[in-house]
């Protein structure tokens, strides 16, 4: 049997009706059987802070395992303010610590931002970026995801409905499934 590659999702909004996440659950439907998708949503980890390390919270310690567990990480974001949303930034911060023992070292990855605007979350995907270089990320170069106009790709029921982004979607997480691949080699 070909090899399975589990992906840890982790969806940067936590909005009921967060676009990301539409993005994240839809991609489960599309991706193909070579890998499983797993969504996090960062709803329930709390802040960073380091004093906590000697106790860390419980929420952080099942993150971290949710995250050392996969063979690769795939992030699915809003952009704020041309950047990372504070949750996803914190959720980076949470993995990557104690220093020396960050759950993201050495798997691959890939960033897909999105916005109803027409930028497409530019800015938060290469500032996400510029963090997993850090974190010894390696990401998914081509194709670039700035999904923009975004508002009007799902319908009431969360369905995707917009056939080019099923479309670009379907490409992205098979070339994202080559490229995980290529790197557990
Ligand atoms: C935004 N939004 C936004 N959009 C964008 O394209 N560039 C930006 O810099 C920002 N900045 C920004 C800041 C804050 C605080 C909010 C709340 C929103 C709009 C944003 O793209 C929109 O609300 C998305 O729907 C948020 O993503 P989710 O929650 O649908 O995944």
């Amino acid at each position: 049997m070909a090899s399975q590659f589990s992906v840890a999702v982790i969806v940067g909004s936590l909005r009921r009706e967060s676009f990301s996440l539409k993005i994240a659950k839809a991609l489960t439907k599309l991706a193909p059987s070579s890998l499983k998708l797993d969504v996090i949503t960062l709803n329930e980890l709390s802040f960073y802070n380091q004093d906590l390390e000697a106790t860390p919270p419980a929420d952080w310690v099942s993150f971290r395992d949710r995250i050392r567990k996969a063979d690769a990480v795939l992030f699915v974001t809003p952009e704020y303010n041309r950047s990372v949303p504070g949750v996803l930034k914190n959720a980076i911060d949470v993995g990557s610590r104690p220093y020396g023992q960050s759950v993201f070292n050495g798997k691959p990855g890939g960033v897909i931002s999105n916005s109803p605007g027409a930028i497409g979350g530019f800015g938060a995907n290469h500032h996400l970026r510029q963090s997993l270089v850090f974190l010894n990320v390696p990401v998914l170069q081509q194709p670039e995801a700035y999904v923009g106009g975004i508002g009007d790709a799902f319908d009431e029921k969360g369905e995707l409905v917009k056939a080019s982004l099923r479309e670009f979607l379907e490409a992205y997480i098979k070339a994202f499934a080559a490229w995980v691949a290529q790197q557990k080699k």
